[in-house]
Order: structure tokens, then sequence, then C-alpha cells
């Protein structure tokens, strides 16, 4: 024992740091400038990163790449569905193992802001509430009545038990700092009429009667009383004020880009305008900033909210879907955040003063007792650049920008500025998948009603009442006659259906005739279609979906979907109305009843080997034995060549694929200004093309060997064109003008006298692993354009390409100065410079 334990002993000194290492705090509590952790004011930095939205697997290194980017608190969501399935019976492995995350938050030493909502809207199936829950007698959502209140009081209890178990709580020692109850009610208070009130005035006492010693807020609510905190969610919040001269003003969600739907094209927000509104809130007072997403990730299975919300829950963030850092936007952000946070004493403990230096430019400055000052320079004119002269020294600020001057002298970040190399990522195909052409299995599904059907009614039901959300599909089935001499009429008779939503296939006589959906977030829809009918009884089935349930609005729960009319019109009698004849009535698929999506569970019986699986046939089941792709890229599914369904690696459910495509006149602009007031139309591309191809499968999901792929295709589509993509980065772009300083920021303060400053600069970074093979594009002198379309303007230096060539060519990175010997010969005097490069990385 005693040699082993000798053994033990240097093992448990190398490890009894790291067991140190991890945010603790002893006492959260607020002022009117800041939270104020352990006694001190604190200028703090947030990103959400939603636990169930990746892997365990992806958490830490999800949430070290926050710790770099500046972060100093990861913020999530709870998601209730998720947690709880059935009343009672609760659920917390996997991507779901709550408490495991808070973990790895905080043994890489950061706070975590706990917001439990539960009700969360956040682009979640159902806002995050369990369906059951709408089917408890009596209840309605988010007000004044006993069912609901008590199940959220359940719940919000059970959680918040379980954080103080694990002694989580600042006030226990550990790093939640802040909770969330309920959330951006404010603006639907009213429409609930006076149990709005109620209900909001309940959720807040029933948080604080919790007792976690930390504070609560309350987003968007702007009646939150005290002490909980209300706080702001927008695009910007600078102008956000609290509903009490004794509470701090944070910002619980700023988002730097947007969510998709399926068949719309994609928002992207620009890195210059997130850093304006960031920099904005800081100078104007703010003292706590969360951006909603840091991390967006993945809507796995059917976890997505609707109608129409994209398996892909990319929000265009400074990490990507898959876990990679998104270029310039994450380092640019970086760069703001160290900048903001040299300011941090003087802009907590200072006071502040608003000087105007033009009709659109302001300084906001600090000066405290020991002689510190900071200075945010705004430029709020959304067309004109500008110089300003502040305290007898001249700052050009470009137009919707600002500078931050942490000694009131010098600037070190502008955020229109971007230092920082784009990195483009693309999705390279492997050669997929089934090695040996025997290793694809099919099951086709029946038209309509497999085995039994349900029930008949002859009327329609709601769909979502009906399949209490437990599948995407319900079948509505039904037949009529007609004879001979109706046909011969040679009329062109016309199949019309109204929905609220959200999607269907019509069948008839067992063909797939067509299929509608909703479009935007309006589930509802109405479709007339040319049909060819025979004599004698026709079969119509119609095969109703929902694409994820709503998750915000008044009253959501009770947003009904399916059919409520079927008619045949231009019939020789007239229009035949179809909706009060019997209907037959079939809740999911059989696939989905014989659980097809599990490995080895006996299933094998059912499924067909095929060699050359059928395509485009709809309500299809295909399996096939897929190898790992190589490397340790990130991995999507390629879908381009399949319809709409539902896919799954290893009974892992990647979620729902739906190739819709936007349509080619979808807002999309070739560029995009970043000045001026964002809204979520701006800025969008992929006009014309499928709003989502790819599908990201974690790398954890993959065996060594014997990998499975199943895929239900409920249209049609060609499986064999399936293949595995590996994200990666395939070029690097820089945009740097010579006005452009690069500051050393580690540097910064150690002695005020030199300010860091060092010249403007390109730096080039390939991925671990890659080399700069090629440089495609090099101009020093007024280039124009974005990355792999910039274009030499009139003033060019012959020895651009050169001068990069030698600097950078075969190496993993390098850098250049804009004051390089080899541009030594000015050819344009008066010219400010730019260096445009554009280089492969292989
Ligand atoms: C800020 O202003 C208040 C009230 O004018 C004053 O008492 C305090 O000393 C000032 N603090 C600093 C750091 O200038
Ligand atoms: C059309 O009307 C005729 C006469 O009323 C009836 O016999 C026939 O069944 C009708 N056809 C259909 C398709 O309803
Ligand atoms: C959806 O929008 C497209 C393009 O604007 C339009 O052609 C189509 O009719 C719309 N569909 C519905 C159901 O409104
Ligand atoms: C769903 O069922 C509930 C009763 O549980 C009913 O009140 C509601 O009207 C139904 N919804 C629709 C859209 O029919
Ligand atoms: C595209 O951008 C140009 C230039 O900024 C702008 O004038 C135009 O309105 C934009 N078009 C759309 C559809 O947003």
């Amino acid at each position: 024992m005693a040699a082993a334990a000798g053994r033990l002993l240097p093992l448990m000194l190398l490890l009894l740091p790291l067991l140190v290492v991890g945010a603790a705090a002893s006492s959260v509590t607020y002022d009117h400038r800041s939270l104020i952790i352990d006694g001190r004011r604190r200028l703090l930095i947030s990103t959400s990163i939603h636990y169930p939205r990746s892997v365990p697997a992806m958490w830490p290194k999800l949430v070290a790449e926050a710790k770099d980017g500046g972060a100093d608190c990861i913020e999530t969501y709870v998601f209730w569905n998720g947690h709880e399935t059935a009343p009672g019976q609760y659920y917390f492995e996997d991507r779901f193992d709550l408490v495991q995350f808070a973990r790895v938050v905080k043994d890489a030493g950061l706070y975590l802001m706990l917001r439990i909502g539960p009700f969360v809207a956040a682009e979640w199936n159902f806002g995050g509430l369990p369906v059951w829950l709408h089917y408890i007698p009596g209840t309605v959502f988010r007000t004044n009545n006993e069912p609901f209140m008590s199940h959220m009081k359940s719940f919000t209890t059970k959680i918040v038990d379980m954080m103080k178990n694990e002694q989580f709580f600042a006030s226990q020692g550990g790093h939640i700092i802040l909770a969330q109850i309920e959330n951006e009610y404010g603006g639907d208070e009213q429409a609930y009429g006076p149990g709005g009130k109620a209900y909001a005035m309940w959720a807040a006492s029933m948080a604080l009667a919790q007792n976690t010693g930390v504070p609560w807020t309350m987003c968007q609510q702007p009646d939150a009383p005290d002490p909980v905190v209300n706080t702001c969610n927008s695009f910007y919040c600078d102008q956000f004020e609290p509903n009490s001269p004794t509470k701090p003003k944070i910002w619980t969600e700023n988002w730097p880009g947007w969510f998709q739907n399926f068949g719309e094209s994609n928002p992207h927000r620009p890195p210059e305008d997130v850093a304006f509104s960031v920099a904005r809130f800081f100078g104007k007072g703010g003292s706590l900033q969360n951006y909603y997403v840091y991390h967006g990730g993945t809507n796995f299975g059917r976890t997505t909210g609707g109608p129409f919300i994209t398996t892909s829950y990319d929000y265009d963030a400074p990490i990507d879907e898959y876990g990679l850092r998104r270029l310039p936007k994450w380092a640019h952000l970086t760069e703001l955040h160290k900048s903001i946070k040299l300011c941090e004493h003087t802009l907590l403990y200072g006071n502040s003063t608003l000087l105007s230096l033009g009709p659109q430019q302001e300084a906001d400055i600090y000066t405290d007792h020991s002689g510190g000052c900071a200075a945010f320079l705004s430029n709020i004119d959304s067309e004109k650049d500008t110089v300003v002269t502040f305290r007898n020294k001249q700052y050009d600020l470009p137009a919707w920008s600002v500078s931050i001057l942490p000694d009131c002298k010098n600037v070190v970040f502008n955020s229109a500025k971007v230092r920082s190399q784009t990195l483009m990522m693309d999705m390279v195909p492997e050669t997929l998948q089934a090695s040996k052409p025997d290793q694809w299995s099919i099951f086709t599904e029946t038209v309509g009603i497999w085995d039994k059907k349900d029930f008949v009614r002859n009327r329609f039901v709601d769909h979502i009442n009906t399949t209490k959300d437990s599948t995407d599909y319900l079948w509505y089935t039904t037949s009529f006659d007609v004879d001979i001499s109706y046909l011969a009429s040679g009329n062109q008779p016309v199949l019309n259906i109204d929905s609220e939503g959200h999607a269907v296939h019509a069948f008839l006589n067992n063909m797939l005739i067509g299929s509608a959906y909703g479009n935007g977030s309006i589930s509802s829809f109405n479709v007339h279609m040319p049909i060819n009918l025979k004599a004698g009884k026709n079969n119509i089935a119609l095969l109703s979906m929902t694409v994820g349930l709503h998750n915000a609005g008044i009253h959501y729960e009770w947003v009904g979907a399916g059919l409520t009319s079927v008619k045949i019109s231009g019939t020789k009698n007239g229009t035949i109305d179809l909706s009060s004849n019997n209907w037959a009535y079939k809740i999911g698929m059989e696939g989905e009843h014989y659980s097809l999506f599990k490995p080895d569970q006996g299933n094998n019986q059912r499924w067909r080997p095929q060699s050359d699986p059928p395509k485009h046939q709809p309500l299809t089941w295909y399996k096939v034995n897929v190898d790992v792709p190589q490397g340790d890229d990130p991995v999507g599914l390629d879908m381009m060549s399949m319809g709409k369904g539902l896919a799954w690696l290893n009974g892992n459910a990647i979620g729902r694929y739906w190739t819709r495509t936007s349509s080619t006149d979808d807002r999309c602009n070739s560029t995009c200004n970043y000045r001026g007031t964002f809204s979520p139309d701006k800025c969008r591309t992929g006009c014309g093309k499928p709003t989502q191809r790819w599908y990201h499968v974690p790398r954890s999901w993959f065996h060594p060997s014997g990998n499975t792929l199943v895929v239900f295709e409920e249209q049609g589509g060609d499986p064999t064109k399936i293949t595995f993509s590996r994200r990666v980065a395939t070029s690097v772009c820089a945009f740097v003008s010579e006005n452009y300083p690069s500051v050393d920021l580690k540097s910064w303060g150690k002695s005020i006298s030199d300010d860091g400053r060092v010249g403007a600069k390109v730096q080039l970074s390939c991925p671990k692993g890659k080399i700069i093979s090629t440089i495609k594009f090099a101009s020093f002198g007024d280039p124009s354009g974005t990355c792999r379309s910039y274009q030499q303007g009139s003033c060019h230096h012959p020895n651009s390409l050169s001068v990069l060539e030698k600097a950078c060519l075969n190496r993993n990175s390098c850098t250049v100065s804009l004051s390089e010997e080899g541009f030594g010969e000015d050819m344009c005097p008066g010219v400010t410079k730019t260096l445009a490069v554009e280089a492969d990385c292989a």
C-alpha cells in the first residue's frame, strides 16, 4: 500500500493544481453599475453555447474557444422538454447532461449564466415546453393558471436543486453567477390579460424563493420587480436602461447573426456591425453582454422549433455549427473584448462624460480617481467616414464605427477596421460509403394506412392534437367513386387542399402527385394540383407533416396543423367537397414504429438487401454501411441528391433534411454594407440554392468501423449520391489598410508611454498541418472587393505578388508588414494603401 501511495504521490501533485482550477466565487450582488463578484465590480463578456445543440465530446473545445475569444462566462438555456420527457420522468444523459456541461464550464475557469426559463423560445421545438404539458387539462402556457405554474415551479426547483447539489451557485463557492426566469415575456404580458401581470410577478417571486444566493434576471421584462434585473435582447442595446437606478445594464442577447428557415436564403451579420453594437453598449454604461449565440450548433433529431427552422443552427455565430472559428468574426470580436477589458477599471469605477465631436460623432469619456482615462469615439453616421478632433489629436472614424482609447490617447481598436484574416471554409466531398454494393438495404412504406387504421372520422382532426408530436407524420386517407361518363367530360379535375400546416405529400391511387408547404414562418397553405382520375374507386392518401412546432408567440401552443379542406374541382358535377367523407387516419410511419433507424434491433428481416437501391422512389428507407471519413475534420452529410426526410448514423438522429431551395429573388445582394442599422434581411446569400445542403454528423457518433447510415426519404431521391463532406479551410484572405494599425494588446499598459503600436500588417495562417500553397491574389495599392473576388485598383505595386510569395509560400503562417522593404517605392503618393491577399491552403 505504502509503495503504491508513493507512486501515486507525484501524480497527485501534478493533478492538484488542475483540481483547484475552475471558476469559483463566493458572493454575487450588483449595484447600478455592474455585477459585484466577491466585492469587485465586473465587466463581463458572456457567450451562449446550448449544450444539446452539440455533443458532449465537443463541449470542452467549444468552451475553450469561447475562453480564447475573451469570454468570462458561458450562458445556456435549460431545455425543459429535453429533460422532462413525461411528467416526473427526467432525462439528463448524453447531450442533455446539464451537470456535465456545467462542470466543463467550471473546469475551464469560466462563470455560468443559467437561463432556466423554463419557457425559452430559442428556435427550439415548442419553445422548450413539454408537449405533454399542453394536454394536462386546464393548462394554458405562460399565464396565471394552476397546472402550468405548478409544473413550471417543479421543474425550476428540480434544476436549481441539481445545481445546489453540485455546489455550483456562486453563493456556494461555485461558478453560476446569474439565473433567469421566464423569457421575453414583457411584450406578451398585456395580451394575456390580467393573468399576464400576475403570472410575471409570480414567476419572479417563485424564482427568488429558490434561494440560490445569486441575482435573477428577466429579459425584455420592463416591469421585473426588485431585486430581479430586467435585461435587454436585441441587435443593439446601447439605449437600453434598466427599470431602476439600482440595477446594472445587462444585455442578455446580442444576436451576431440570425437563424434560417427551410426555403429561405441565409442571413449574415457583418462582424463590423456586431463589434459596433458591443462597443456602443460598453461605451454607454453596459457592464455585461452575452452573445446569443456564440456557438449555435445543430438542432439534432426533431428538436428544432418551427415551423420550418433548419436543422442547422449555425446562426452565423463566431464559432460555426461544426465547432470551428468563423474568421474574421471570431478574431475581430476577440480583439474587441481585449480592448474593452483594458478599460475595465476606469469604466466601472470612473465617472462618464459625453462630448459631442460633430453632428453624428461623440465621445464617451470615463475618468477615475487613480488618473485612469478611457474613451469610446463613435461615428454613428451610416454613410460618411470622417476625421474627428479629440483632445487636440485627430482620429479617423469610418462610418458606423467606434474607436476604443483605453488611455484617451491611443486607439487600440476600431470596430470597422477588420485586421483578422478571412478563413474560407468548404465542404470537401469524400467518396462515400458502400464499399460493396450489396451493402444497401431498403424498406418501402405502404402508401396510406399500414397495418390497421388508428381511427375514422368524417371530418378533419388537428394534426398536433393527434400525433402529440410523437412523430412528424399523420396519414389522412379516403376514397371516392368516379363514373365513366364523368371522365368523358374532357375537363381537367383539380385537387384542392387547404392545410393549417406545415407540409403535405399528396398521393392519388398510390402515386405521389405533388407536395406543398407553408412559406417563411407561415405554416398554413393551400394548393391546387391537376389530377387524373380513373373510373371506379379512387384513393387519396395525404401525408401531413409538421416541421418543428411553433416556439413563440401569444398562445402559440394552440396553433393547429393539418388539413382543413379537401375538394376536387373542375368536374362535370362542379366541385366535390371530400372534407366530410370518411377519413381513415394513421399516426406515424411504419419504419418509425419498427425503429428501423436503431442499429441491431432485430429489424433485419424487414430490411430487404438491394445491390442497386431504387432511385426517385417516395416513402423509402435506405440503410447502408459507411466508412469513417478520413482525418479529424468535422463532417457533414451532403443531401443534395435527396428530397425531404430524416437521417440517422448508428441510431443517432442527425435530424430533418430538406433540400428545399429559396427563390432566386429572396433578398440576396452581392454586396453587404455593414453600415447602418442591421436587420436579418440585410446581408443574405444562397438565393436559388437549397437553404441547407449539409447536415452535421458529430465525429463522436462514428465507430472505428461498421457504421450504419439510415435515411428515410419521403419524396424520392438518389441515395447513391449521398456523400460525407469534410469541413475544411481551403483558402485565406486578408484586406488591411495602412490606417489599421496593429496593436500588441499583451504589452499594452505595461509602459504607458509606449502604446505597443506596430505598423499595419497582414497575418495569414492556414489550419494546423496545412501550408500556404498558392498566392492567388496580391495587391498593395487600392484594391477592392471581397475574399475570392478582390480586384486591382488604379494603384498597384508591381512587387505585390513576389513579396507575398517570398514571405508566405510553403509556410503554415506568415506576417507581411505594409511597411515591408519590398513595398518601399511609393507608387501613388497620397493614396492610403491597402494590402489585399488571397491564398490557398493545402
Ligand atoms: C464622480 O462624480 C461624483 C459626483 O460628481 C464625485 O463625487 C466623484 O468623486 C467623481 N468620481 C471620480 C472618479 O471622478
Ligand atoms: C355527378 O353527378 C351525377 C348526377 O347527379 C352522379 O350520378 C355522379 O355520381 C356524380 N359524380 C360524382 C363524381 O360525384
Ligand atoms: C411561397 O412563396 C413562393 C414564392 O414567393 C410562392 O410561389 C408560393 O406560392 C408560396 N406558397 C405558399 C403556400 O404561399
Ligand atoms: C386540440 O385539442 C384541444 C383539446 O385538448 C382543443 O381545445 C383544441 O381546439 C384542439 N386544437 C385544434 C387546432 O383543433
Ligand atoms: C443591395 O445593395 C445595394 C447597395 O448597398 C442597395 O442599394 C440595394 O438596396 C440592396 N438591395 C437589396 C435587395 O437589399
